[in-house]
């Protein structure tokens, strides 16, 4: 993800990618070649060598939150890849370290920048279908392999932590309300030597708003797959079923329509957003309040499956 977000940086006016760190030799070497940046070994030298503003943080997940609050200390904005981290607590040093430091704090929830979400987000805002009563959200992932830290509950791999955030993120800013209750059960299994970890998740989600909804998730090693990525909501006057990537249709009592895209530089319009809330001293619109909501729908989520009982994450 580094490497393409680096691209996404540097093909915008007024932005350099001036230095990158990766433990991998070979992947600095590539990466700090082709942008002409510093190539730092860990984050901690990246941080300390003084060359950028801002800091993207593409590490594995249980590492964001220390990178995050380190290099807020030392004055950097922040542009952190969802989850945000894999505690509370660690959300909250993260927080309070962004705002002690009055840097800018973003969360990587790339799928708001989808042309086809911006639509439905758009729609739903200007109450152009009801009041929300139902969403269903679907996210179905393969790889044939992939880093081993994706299938390691102790790095935040499992599918929740490392695909779920992107939906209980999407639903409670399309619906513009939080979720207030969680009920869960996962399927688990190894991945190669691993532990047992969650690669299958169905959760049931009631919004403050009340309405109801259901997120469901899998990510398997068997097969190279292209994805299943749906959604369909419901309000009262009408309904919109996104195919995220690829389209939208919408029926409401006024019109019906499909779009379907052709282009969508949606990393370009998430790393914009980025610069332009630094540039603008302003809060960016994804903010670390939202993957700190997030985390708190996952880890209820992970909660209700161990124990069968619904979780309350009334904010
Ligand atoms: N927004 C999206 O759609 C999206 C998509 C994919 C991944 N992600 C997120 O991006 C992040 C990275 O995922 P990925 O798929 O690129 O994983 P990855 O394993 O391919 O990349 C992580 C990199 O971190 C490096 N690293 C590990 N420890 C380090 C250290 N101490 N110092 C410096 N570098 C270190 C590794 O060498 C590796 O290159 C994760 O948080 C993931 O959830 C987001």
């Amino acid at each position: 993800m580094g490497e393409r977000i680096a691209a996404a940086a540097a093909a915008l006016d007024g932005v350099e990618v001036r230095a990158v760190a990766d433990a991998n030799p070979v992947s600095r070497a590539r990466i700090a070649e082709r942008f002409g940046a510093a190539a730092h070994a860990s984050w901690e030298a990246l941080v300390e060598g003084g060359e950028v503003d801002a800091l993207y943080v593409g590490l594995p997940n249980h590492l964001h939150a220390d990178a995050a609050v380190a290099a807020a200390e030392a004055g950097l904005h922040l542009l952190v890849d969802k989850p945000l981290c894999t505690t509370l607590a660690d959300a909250d040093r993260v927080l309070a370290a962004a705002a002690r430091a009055d840097v800018r704090l973003m969360v990587g929830f790339s799928h708001r920048f989808h042309v086809e979400l911006a639509t439905a987000k758009r729609m739903l805002a200007a109450g152009e279908l009801g009041d929300p009563v139902l969403a269903v959200d679907t996210i179905v992932d393969s790889a044939p392999a992939g880093p081993a830290w994706y299938w390691d509950p102790a790095a935040g791999g499992g599918v929740v932590q490392l695909q779920m955030h992107h939906s209980f993120d999407r639903l409670a800013w399309l619906l513009g309300s939080p979720v207030v209750q969680v009920q869960a059960s996962v399927h688990e299994r190894p991945v190669g030597d691993g532990p047992a970890v969650d690669v299958a998740a169905a959760v049931t989600l009631t919004f403050a708003n009340g309405a109801v909804g259901t997120s469901a998730a899998s990510f398997v090693t068997g097969y190279d797959g292209d994805g299943i990525v749906e959604l369909a909501i419901q309000g009262t006057h009408g309904h919109v079923r996104i195919e995220t990537w690829q389209a939208i249709e919408a029926q409401t009592a006024r019109f019906a329509f499909d779009q379907r895209q052709r282009r969508d530089d949606w990393l370009g319009a998430e790393l914009g957003e980025f610069a332009a809330a630094i540039r603008e001293r302003r809060d960016p619109s994804v903010s670390g309040e939202d993957g700190r909501r997030a985390l708190r729908v996952a880890l209820a989520a992970l909660e209700s499956a161990r124990t069968g009982a619904a979780v309350d994450v009334t904010p």
